[in-house]
């Protein structure tokens, strides 16, 4: 019979647990990062920003889910690197991230919490007529020209719900950097947006940053991310900074080949 401390992980067993995360479930996918890292500190909140996928927005629906109740946000699957009902295959470095929802004063997992995540595509180009800016820029570095365009075999954003244990995973491709105002040389590094809700604590808005050898302009990434807007915006500190920051590389059981793996836990605060 179940007792209260054997129900909910206790602190101390989830540290524990968190020493065993390889080849841990959602597929295997979660990789070593030191829980006690993240178990102590919120996931920082940061802007919403204008590209949320609200119903009428959108320029190209591609609604999966046909219930029609549904918000346009919550329409599609945890797997962005197609569509379903059109061959081919989004542009761009696959990655799959995975991880925990986790409750930061009592560091549980909380299941069935709705995890939204939407992202420009590989070019750095939203599925979202208010992206009307620049759609053809320099490379800051190479000089070579960038085309913003839009990707119809990318699914742009998608919905996963935690399991049980708190567990979620997403599949998806690294997007695009993107200019905000290139006389200014202000550009956003790849990113991807989540808004987290969980059933019972207040909702949660962020977003991910990408570091790892094999992730496509990362050293510029790495350059743009102190100067970039919204993490100004927000305030982050550099620690904070660094929370939101992702390392992929290939999965090191070699297990997984389809993309670079990486792993977040977002730590709800109360
Ligand atoms: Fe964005």
């Amino acid at each position: 019979m179940n007792t209260p401390t054997s129900t909910f992980w206790s602190r101390r067993a989830l540290l524990k647990r968190g020493l065993g995360l390889v080849g841990l479930t959602v597929g295997g996918l979660l990789t070593s990062r030191s829980m006690a890292d993240v178990l102590t500190q919120p996931t920082p909140r940061q802007g919403l920003g204008p590209f949320f996928p609200d119903d009428g927005d959108e320029i190209d629906a591609i609604r999966e889910d046909l219930d029609s109740t549904l918000p346009i946000s919550q329409a599609n699957d945890q797997d962005l690197t197609f569509v379903k009902g059109r061959k081919g295959k989004a542009q761009g470095q696959v990655i799959i991230l995975s991880g925990h929802v986790l409750d930061a004063q009592t560091s549980q997992p909380i299941p069935h919490t709705t995890l939204i995540m939407w992202s420009a595509s590989a070019s750095g180009r939203y599925n979202h007529t208010g992206d009307e800016g620049t759609h053809s820029f320099p490379h800051p570095k190479t000089g070579e020209i960038i085309h913003r365009t839009h990707d119809e075999h990318f699914q742009y954003w998608g919905k996963a719900v935690t399991n049980r244990q708190g567990e979620y995973w997403f599949k998806t491709i690294v997007p695009g950097f993107y200019p905000i105002d290139l006389r200014a040389g202000l550009y956003r590094p790849s990113h991807l947006h989540v808004k987290i809700l969980p059933p019972q604590s207040p909702t949660l808005v962020t977003q991910l940053y990408f570091r790892g050898d094999q992730i496509p302009n990362n050293a510029l990434n790495q350059e743009l991310l102190p100067k970039d807007v919204v993490i100004l915006d927000a305030g982050l500190t550099p620690e904070e900074q660094e929370r939101v920051i992702v390392d992929y590389a290939p999965d090191p059981s070699g297990k997984i080949t389809d993309g670079l793996i990486g792993h977040y836990d977002f730590v709800i605060p109360s």
